[in-house]
């Protein structure tokens, strides 16, 4: 209705010249720089996952792992790495010997009796056991992440086949967080039991990469125990030196610090860090969230000023990296919204997508290599599918981006908006996906104005198609709700093996770009031959 007003207003194409009335206006004119090479290149992986140690604190919750309905969601988020650290990280300690627990070994069965990456179907009644227990138990998780307070942890053979059966089936790649606190005499990494994992590992040919430690800057916090960046570097100098004795491993890939956000200490840490074992790494790792699950507000996740926060958080990270070792990749090794497990009725709904969204934007603007979601699965609100194996807003969000954008950042700017409340970003289309071409180009477009904003293509596209998907919340919750429609349709798993179609919605030539208050949206413009995409 409304664009039908405003289509009455303004008459049609002549809008490619906006007179200084519209400045101010509803109507934003895009400038999007097509011609030349692309800005820059990410990685295929570039959207990847991870999932919390802390979900192996009772390894027996490992098992939902082979839930069907998790590998599918998995799968199509694939390719992309599956980074399997955290806090807990630093307190699970392998035992080869250990026999492996009885809900772990029934659901192993299971799977083993299927072909090695068939789908069941349905839950196990042990299945259907572990998932009643699972409130309580996820409540203790975030008990002890809160009160700092860890206890070790045993994990057997069996937790980590079904961890690597889970990456692996899904076709993502595992990256296994080894523990860094275990210590001779508290000083030196003692890596024995990192060298019994080995062991298992390359027994089983699990081709896997590999971290050490998760969030040194806080070890003495959580364990008492200081570590710092010179050390750090050289114990990881270690496990190079360890994974070389391996055939297997030889050519495996160690990434790190996996360092907190980049305070003045941690700073430090992470630059004396790659002074001493820079060498040895593949790529630096360091995490990035928001705000504090605990205190965090709706405003927050709506707000410009804390979206942009991220980006002097970046610009301080590479220019440390640019200082030490300057040809390495950058990663975000764990983000998210809300530290803390999330903030309730927050993370897991709709609203989470500004921020998850805008931060695969400016990353991949900025010069991220992989940004790794915290987490697929596990506890806290954060999830992009919840205890029910059901996919929650940020889910679909990501398979939408996965679908559509393409590795090569391309530049686009706005006229007559404040850039800061209409956010977007530009880059080729996924040429995977089978509906589009190479020139195709994505853009990607978050309205944080509490009223509808209209997007404009410049002069020279407006002969062009485009695709729409508009993603909308679903329900009387508005943005706090965590169903979500694209293009009118809620989104919903057909069944266990099956994910909905993710239907375009065409717009004809010299349509404008419309963008309901408080959301977000992706639209190709097919046939843009944009020479930075062939
Ligand atoms: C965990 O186990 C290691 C090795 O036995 C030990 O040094 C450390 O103190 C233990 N940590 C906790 C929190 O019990
Ligand atoms: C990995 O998955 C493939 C199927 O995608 C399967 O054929 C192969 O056996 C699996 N490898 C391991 C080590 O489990
Ligand atoms: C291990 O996985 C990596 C990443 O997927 C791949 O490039 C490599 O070829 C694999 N190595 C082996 C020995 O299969
Ligand atoms: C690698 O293997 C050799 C021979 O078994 C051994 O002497 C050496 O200590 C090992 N290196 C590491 C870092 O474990
Ligand atoms: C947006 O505007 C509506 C209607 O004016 C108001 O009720 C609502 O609180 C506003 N939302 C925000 C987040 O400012």
């Amino acid at each position: 209705m409304l664009l039908l007003q405003l289509l009455c207003l303004l008459p049609g194409q002549a809008l490619s010249q906006p007179p200084d009335t519209l400045r101010e206006s509803k109507v934003a004119v895009l400038s999007l720089g097509l011609r030349g090479r692309p800005l820059r290149e990410v990685s295929p992986a570039f959207l990847s996952l991870t999932l919390d140690a802390s979900l192996a604190q009772d390894p027996r919750y490992v098992t939902f792992l082979s839930n069907p309905k998790l590998r599918t969601l998995a799968r199509a988020l694939s390719p992309g790495f599956l980074r399997f650290g955290g806090t807990k990280t630093d307190f699970l300690i392998f035992d080869p010997n250990k026999d492996s627990t009885l809900e772990e070994k029934i659901i192993w069965e299971l799977q083993v009796k299927q072909e090695a990456c068939g789908l069941r179907s349905g839950f196990s009644a042990v299945e259907e056991l572990l998932l009643a227990q699972w409130p309580t138990q996820e409540t203790l998780i975030l008990k002890e992440q809160y009160r700092k307070k860890h206890k070790n942890t045993t994990i057997t053979r069996n937790t980590v086949d079904i961890l690597y059966s889970f990456a692996n089936c899904s076709q993502l790649h595992l990256i296994f967080g080894l523990n860094a606190l275990l210590r001779k005499n508290g000083l030196q990494w003692d890596n024995s039991n990192a060298q019994l994992l080995l062991d298992y590992c390359a027994s089983q040919r699990y081709n896997m990469s590999w971290e050490l430690g998760n969030e040194p800057n806080s070890f003495r916090k959580k364990s008492g125990i200081y570590i710092d960046g010179f050390q750090l570097g050289q114990d990881f100098i270690r496990l190079r030196h360890l994974l070389n004795n391996y055939t297997l491993y030889r050519q495996s890939k160690l990434y790190g610090p996996d360092v907190g956000r980049p305070r003045k200490h941690t700073q430090k840490l992470l630059r004396s860090f790659l002074k001493s074992g820079g060498k040895v790494i593949d790529s630096v790792t360091w995490h990035h969230y928001y705000v504090n699950g605990r205190s965090a507000t709706r405003e927050d996740f709506l707000s410009p000023e804390v979206l942009d926060t991220f980006a002097t958080a970046i610009r301080d990270v590479l220019e440390i990296v640019d200082g030490t070792v300057p040809s390495k990749k950058v990663w975000l090794g764990e983000t998210s919204s809300a530290y803390g497990g999330g903030a309730p009725k927050l993370s897991n709904t709709y609203v989470a997508g500004f921020m998850w969204l805008d931060k695969l934007g400016l990353s991949a603007r900025q010069g991220i290599d992989v940004v790794m979601r915290q987490v697929f699965f596990g506890a806290g609100t954060y999830h992009l599918v919840d205890a029910n194996f059901e996919p929650l807003p940020d889910y679909w969000l990501s398979l939408l981006y996965k679908n559509l954008v393409g590795t090569k950042v391309l530049r686009v700017s706005l006229k007559g908006a404040d850039q800061k409340k209409l956010r977007v970003y530009l880059h080729c289309t996924n040429t995977h996906h089978p509906k589009y071409r190479e020139g195709d180009v994505t853009l990607f477009a978050l309205n944080l104005y509490n009223a509808t904003r209209y997007l404009q293509l410049p002069n020279d596209l407006s002969s062009k198609h485009v695709d729409e998907y508009l993603l909308l919340p679903h329900g009387k919750e508005n943005i706090l709700s965590r169903s979500i429609q694209l293009n009118g349709r809620v989104l919903r798993m057909v069944d266990d093996k099956m994910l909905p179609a993710l239907n375009e919605k065409p717009l004809g030539p010299g349509s404008i770009l419309g963008l309901p208050a408080f959301s977000y949206g992706f639209y190709v413009i097919k046939n843009a031959k944009a020479i930075a995409c062939i």
